[in-house]
């Protein structure tokens, strides 16, 4: 496959960044021309941020799956779309061609169908990382079904409040997942969080782990059997559902400040061109390449740079269902040199995790089949990027350090493989279609270089949120309301004197512990909720492997004689709440809290105390009690 739009030197992207400024409607429309259409849009773009309303592509009529899988048969149909390798090495790998992955998405979304699945439904997947998993996501796509992945990670009460919300009937899992040396029962989860979500009514289990689970009668069918039943009606190929352009195509839930997650929704044709305009242009993708996304398909990476980038690219795409410390810290490796893959994207913080195991488990390993490696999730260290670039990229691979988010749904501010310049710990420049604004707090823009802020973008770009499910006010509040006519993305940023942007971390209540995002407020809300808590307050500090770890002072309501049992029981009531992810690395029991006198808790100081600083934290006079803070330092939890 050609790809007219595939950006081939630093004097094309200043072209291409330049036309996507100054005439976007034109240059968006040309790379949609790209794409298969059932019918051609009739107006490019309509928006405004005040609302807000985003539009792209009104009145054309299309499915993504057509663009993901129809449209490679004739061409490519014996080419691997999905190569899968499973948590064991010991078992054996999958293969599907584009050809095999059509006709079992055509099998599935029979499936769906035949137990009452229509358009515009809400699908829950909770799986592990098996092919099926995205084989359900396309099925969902390709019946205009709405798909909302759940992290495996997640808990049941997770689920259930991410159920209610997306008001889903329909959900499919798996017995159990693998992963590294641990089976995790997803079914069982699954049954807890349908305890209070009575309006399920179907759920579709594949089988997996063999783990037991017991299946209710007239809500729980076995994939397997489901699938069956399609062969002997003798597998009928499934219609692509005609969609509109701004159909929602997912929804996937994230963490805000606030303590409830949302529903970022993304939709058909925006989301689709950007994902693929971005995997082609970051990673400079070539036919025939394979390219390892190692993110679950739970979280937004997955989504864009598993599946549906890649898939519409004609690419093909590797899944991996294991970690990577698992059998040994030299898995990534051995799966690079087994199927000679040509593209890494990973996760800072599964580099510094590797980097602890020092060289040992790169040796042996020859790794010549890389061309790019690529970074996502939170910032990179100079160091975590050196060892990348050094020993596994054996300086001959560039690093694509990619700025996004769950809400912008693919790639926005990264260099371009080998075509334009990196910089170590800086994300770069913007890709076309990409506007970055630094701004004050008062919302003025600051202009120049050599300078901070917080980081808004100014102009519609194709994939970006449409609204929050169920709540679009909560969409404008949350993106749209802090600065007039910007899409503020909650992240601070510098920008050197080249131009180049370096992202600095959130500067609102939202923690980044191993590239997975939780809220502050959904942690305190957790901690609440053990009877023993009066109240807690959640900050991040830094971590050598996580990037942020998360640290809870606590006020317990009466003496405590054994503290590390009571925070073993603290942790175990998040873990239940909202998942392992979420768990405190350490919980300081405090007799109270530094508070103003309009009793708004002063986290800066709570922050400052856990980074470790002693003296500077900062005016200390506007508290309510200033003595607690000395209290506080002297408890803290080394
Ligand atoms: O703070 C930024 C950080 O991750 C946040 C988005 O998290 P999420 O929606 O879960 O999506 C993660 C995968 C796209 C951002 O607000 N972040 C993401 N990528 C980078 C990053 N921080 C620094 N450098 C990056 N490359």
């Amino acid at each position: 496959m050609q790809y007219p739009y595939q950006i081939d030197s630093a004097e094309a992207y200043q072209k291409a960044w330049q036309k996507s400024v100054e005439e976007p409607e034109q240059f968006w429309s040309d790379i949609a021309g790209e794409f298969v259409w059932k019918k051609q849009w009739d107006k490019v773009l309509d928006w405004n941020f005040r609302e807000p309303k985003i539009s792209w592509f009104a009145g054309g009529r299309l499915n993504i799956t057509e663009n993901c899988l129809d449209r490679h048969l004739e061409e490519r149909g014996d080419q691997p779309a999905i190569i899968w390798e499973p948590n064991d090495p010991a078992e054996h790998h999958r293969i599907l061609t584009y050809r095999q992955l059509y006709h079992k998405v055509n099998q599935f979304a029979h499936v769906l169908l035949n137990n009452g699945v229509q358009r515009g439904d809400r699908v829950c997947i909770y799986m592990g990382m098996v092919p099926e998993l995205a084989i359900a996501v396309l099925a969902c796509a390709r019946i205009g079904a709405i798909h909302s992945v759940i992290f495996g990670g997640f808990s049941a009460q997770s689920i259930a409040d991410r159920l209610q919300d997306a008001q889903a009937r329909f959900i499919v899992t798996c017995d159990g997942a693998f992963r590294g040396g641990k089976d995790i029962p997803l079914k069982d989860v699954i049954d807890d969080a349908l305890v209070t979500c009575p309006f399920v009514e179907r759920v579709i289990v594949l089988t997996r782990t063999r783990t037991p689970v017991s299946m209710i009668k007239g809500r729980d069918v076995w994939w397997e059997e489901e699938i069956h039943r399609v062969e002997t009606m003798g597998n009928p190929p499934v219609p692509a559902v005609e969609m509109d352009a701004e159909d929602p195509l997912f929804i996937l839930y994230t963490s805000g400040s606030t303590g409830k997650p949302k529903g970022v929704v993304h939709t058909v044709a925006g989301y689709m061109i950007w994902t693929t305009y971005t995997f082609v242009n970051v990673f400079q993708y070539q036919p025939e390449d394979i390219h390892f996304c190692t993110a679950d398909i739970g979280w937004i990476t997955g989504h864009s740079y598993i599946i549906y980038g890649p898939l519409a690219a004609g690419a093909t795409t590797l899944m991996f269902e294991g970690i990577p410390t698992w059998p040994d810290a030299g898995r990534f490796w051995d799966i690079v040199d087994k199927y000679r893959v040509n593209m890494l994207y990973t996760a800072p913080t599964a580099i510094r995790s590797l980097m602890s195991f020092g060289l040992g488990p790169l040796q042996d390993h020859k790794l010549d089949s890389l061309k790019v490696l690529g970074t996502v999730g939170e910032p990179i260290n100079e160091e975590a990027w050196h060892w990348y670039h050094d020993h596994v990229g054996k300086r001959k691979c560039p690093v694509v350090d990619t700025w996004w988010q769950t809400e912008t749904g693919g790639i926005m501010i990264s260099n371009m493989a080998g075509i334009t310049p990196e910089k170590p710990s800086y994300a770069t420049l913007p890709l076309p279609g990409v506007q970055p604004v630094l701004v004050d707090e008062n919302g003025q823009e600051i202009t120049g270089n050599e300078v901070s802020g917080n980081l808004c973008i100014r102009f519609p770009w194709p994939g970006m949120i449409r609204t929050t499910y169920g709540d679009h006010e909560r969409c404008r509040q949350n993106y749209f309301a802090t600065y007039d006519d910007l899409y503020f993305t909650g992240d601070g940023c510098y920008r050197d004197e080249n131009g180049m942007y370096r992202i600095t971390g959130r500067v609102d209540d939202v923690l980044n512990v191993s590239g997975h995002r939780i809220g502050t407020a959904e942690v305190e809300n957790a901690i609440n909720m053990h009877n023993g808590v009066v109240e807690s307050a959640v900050v991040g500090y830094p971590h050598d492997i996580k990037g942020q770890g998360i640290y809870a002072y606590v006020i317990f309501s009466h003496e405590i004689s054994e503290a590390d049992l009571t925070r073993r029981d603290i942790a175990h009531t998040v873990s239940r709440i909202i998942g392992p992810i979420a768990k405190p690395d350490k919980i300081q029991f405090v007799p109270g809290l530094p508070k103003t006198r309009s009793g708004k808790i002063m986290r800066r100081i709570l922050r400052k105390i856990a980074e470790g600083e002693t003296t500077s934290l900062g005016d200390t006079s506007t508290l309510l009690d200033p003595g607690i803070v000395q209290h506080i330092l002297e408890g803290k939890i080394h």
